[in-house]
């Protein structure tokens, strides 16, 4: 019956199409039953499909084979309804929805398919359960939300394929089955069945094979890529991931940077959000100092150095270690605070800091005294600068000024890092931005190019000492290319921690959307930074041979990006988890709740591969 029905029958319009102007038209919908509702002779249904809802009405008078179904028919059933359109009497249009002027009047109802009372209605917004969504997905995937999420997901890709092509990108794909490449987490590994004991590794991004297609003189790649880290899950992390991956040959710095926001631009512009290129940069030491942090959040005023202002004679009084640096920081619009709640703030931001040896002024109460008072205004000055920077205002007593200060006796303590302040009092910025930004509308400013605040971050430190192993690890990616004047001075060789890479992040909103850099393409260049890094001579011959060895047949300069394409769209959005924008993601203990994976393997597939598992408690 059902397939007889779909021989015959084509569904003429999608359930979000009809207008007035379709009045009286014949038509053909199918659809999920939304909601019905059942008023005696007459019974609506609402039709769902990706594109909308669409009332239909069942008139007994005209049709009574069609009540029957009509009155069978529950939420989430397949139905198909034929009729004609007509407009909605006087006072019953329903301005919420595009389709609400009129309503399909049924002459012929057909059940495709049933359905079981699932178990939440996509009819329903919000739904508390993230488990359960996740458990059913498909059904969690018809609700209008996700479907938005994903028509934007689908326009963002499809605009950057337009853009990178445009400009001479090809679109190349690099294997999934591949062997290790270094990145920052772990590989997922597959084993082989014709090679005893060996395993594949999945790709942590297409890092060597994008270099190896410029050696391939392709000139210019991008892929929208699967990446796999084994990682452990976080709000903005999954174990596999998306990103829009691309190298050139010949690159400056500026070209990545003006074929990155380009991309960005249109995949902005795809998603109807204006943007403005080119984005500010600034250097990593720049970002440290003036946000602590490398992935600056531009929404809010930087931090000021107050250094200069605390007198030595100004530290003893108020009991600062000498030399160390004061930073300020404005949080703005978070109105006057009430003395118990400046206190209450006051004791939070003492704990946050801890023993740490770090401290914060009160300065109201330093107001109220005669001989602070050229302190006060000199802080104020310095923190007008950086407000007026941000927003053209001074700031008020609506902004929340905070100071930081170095206890006395306390330099010891983090001495050894000149980043450690700028960098706590940077993460104390972030802490007060989120504690007040839901109740003060700091970073809602829907629809405005101000909402989203790209930067640059260039210049990032060739190496990390990584403190508990006493070695060095790369701050990138082993790969990156130091500063031709950090090579050439030597530094490279003998004052590793001073080396700059030629490295950069795009940063939005305090996130990191995506990470480059240009490579090295000379072998011995390559071979001292795999050897700092702690690679025996034969550990780099059996791991990355091969890509010496392809250093070696005409390797030209190149340099390239990844930014990640689930990152962009869960901001574009206003998703608060990439599993929003992931059909099918995993929870952050790494498990696909609906398929169950991972799952043991059987003891036939086991064998085939050589394995014998041993679980360890
Ligand atoms: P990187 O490791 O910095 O660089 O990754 C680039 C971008 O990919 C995104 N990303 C992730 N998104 C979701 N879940 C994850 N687990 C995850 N990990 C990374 C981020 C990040 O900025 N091959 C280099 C790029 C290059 O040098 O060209 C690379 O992969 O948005």
């Amino acid at each position: 019956m059902t397939l007889d029905f779909l021989g015959q029958h084509q569904r003429t319009h999608l359930c979000g199409d009809l207008r007035a102007a379709d009045a009286e038209k014949p038509v053909i919908l199918m659809g999920w039953v939304n909601r019905r509702r059942d008023h005696g002779d007459l019974i609506f249904l609402d039709l769902r499909d990706r594109s909308g809802i669409t009332q239909i009405v069942v008139d007994k008078s005209q049709s009574s084979a069609a009540l029957l179904k009509a009155e069978a028919a529950r939420p989430e059933f397949v139905m198909a309804a034929i009729g004609n359109v007509r407009l909605r009497g006087e006072g019953l249009a329903n301005p919420n929805i595009p389709t609400g002027d009129i309503e399909v009047i049924a002459h012929e109802l057909l059940l495709l398919s049933d359905a079981k009372t699932p178990p939440f209605s996509p009819a329903e917004d919000a739904i508390a359960n993230e488990e359960l969504r996740l458990q059913y997905r498909y059904i969690d995937l018809r609700r209008p939300t996700m479907q938005h999420n994903f028509l934007i997901r689908h326009r963002v890709a499809q605009a950057i394929r337009n853009q990178l092509s445009s400009e001479g990108f090809l679109e190349i794909e690099t294997p999934m089955l591949t062997r290790t490449t270094p990145g920052g987490a772990r590989d997922y590994l597959v084993p082989s069945r014709v090679h005893a004991g060996e395993f594949y590794a999945l790709p942590q991004s297409p890092q060597i094979f994008k270099q190896l297609l410029m050696v391939g003189g392709f000139d210019r790649y991008f892929q929208i890529a699967r990446c796999f880290r084994d990682e452990d899950p976080r709000a903005d992390r999954q174990p596999d991931f998306t990103q829009i991956d691309l190298e050139l040959t010949f690159p400056q710095q500026d070209e990545i940077f003006g074929v990155t926001e380009r991309f960005v631009k249109a995949a902005f512009e795809a998603a109807g959000q204006p943007m403005t290129i080119p984005f500010p940069r600034m250097t990593y030491d720049e970002a440290i100092r003036r946000y602590g942090i490398d992935k600056p959040d531009m929404r809010l005023p930087h931090m000021a150095d107050l250094t200069g202002i605390f007198t030595p004679e100004l530290r003893e009084t108020l009991r600062i270690e000498p030399v160390l640096p004061v930073f300020g920081f404005v949080i703005p619009s978070v109105g006057e605070l009430s003395g118990t709640a400046r206190k209450a703030l006051l004791s939070e931001i003492r704990s946050y800091f801890g023993d740490s040896g770090l401290d914060v002024l009160d300065l109201a109460r330093l107001r109220t005294n005669e001989s602070f008072q050229p302190l006060t205004e000199a802080i104020a000055a310095h923190l007008n600068a950086t407000t007026v920077h941000f927003n053209g205002k001074n700031f008020t007593t609506d902004d929340l000024a905070i100071v930081v200060t170095p206890k006395l006796g306390t330099a010891p303590v983090w001495n050894f890092d000149r980043q450690w302040i700028p960098k706590r009092v940077g993460g104390l910025r972030l802490e007060l931005a989120k504690k007040y930004a839901d109740k003060h509308g700091l970073f809602l400013k829907k629809g405005t190019a101000d909402d989203y605040r790209f930067t640059w971050v260039t210049d990032f430190p060739m190496y990390e000492f990584n403190e508990e192993k006493k070695t060095w690890d790369a701050a990138h990616h082993p790969f990156t290319s130091p500063h031709e004047a950090d090579i050439s001075s030597g530094a490279l060789y003998n004052d590793k921690g001073s080396v700059r890479a030629q490295a950069y992040d795009v940063v939005l909103n305090g996130m990191e959307l995506g990470s480059g850099s240009i490579r090295i393409h000379q072998k011995e260049v390559q071979a001292e930074i795999f050897h700092t890094l702690g690679m025996s001579d034969e550990e780099l011959r059996d791991r990355f041979g091969f890509f010496l060895e392809a250093l070696d047949y005409g390797t030209p300069p190149h340099g390239g990006i990844a930014l990640g394409l689930d990152r962009i769209v869960m901001l574009l959005t206003d998703s608060t988890s990439l599993r929003e924008v992931i059909a099918f993601p995993k929870t952050a203990k790494a498990v696909d709740l609906m398929c169950q994976a991972p799952s043991p393997a059987t003891d036939t597939q086991l064998r085939d591969l050589h394995l014998r598992t041993v679980v360890r408690s």
